[in-house]
C-alpha cells in the first residue's frame, strides 16, 4: 500500500488504489457499477460516500484529457 493509499472497503478489504485500478480497467462510471462489479456497500455501506468522492475525482480528472 503506498502512501496516499487507504483501506476504502474494509469489508471487500478493497483499498483505494484497488478501485482506482478497477474503475479504470472495466471503464466504470458509475457508484452503482463499482458497487455491482466488487460487492462494496453490501455490507455497511460506510464506504459509499468515500467511493462517491473518489469516482467524482476520476470522472473529473477524465474531463480534462
Ligand atoms: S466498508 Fe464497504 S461495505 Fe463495509
Amino acid at each position: 500500500m503506498s502512501d496516499n493509499d487507504f483501506l476504502l472497503c474494509r469489508h471487500m478489504g478493497l483499498t483505494r488504489n484497488d478501485f482506482v485500478k478497477i474503475i479504470k480497467e472495466k471503464n466504470l462510471t458509475t457508484v452503482e457499477a463499482v458497487m455491482d462489479e466488487t460487492d462494496a456497500g453490501s455490507v455497511c455501506g460506510s464506504c459509499i460516500y468515500d467511493l462517491n468522492l473518489l469516482m467524482e475525482e476520476i470522472l473529473e480528472e477524465q474531463k480534462k484529457k
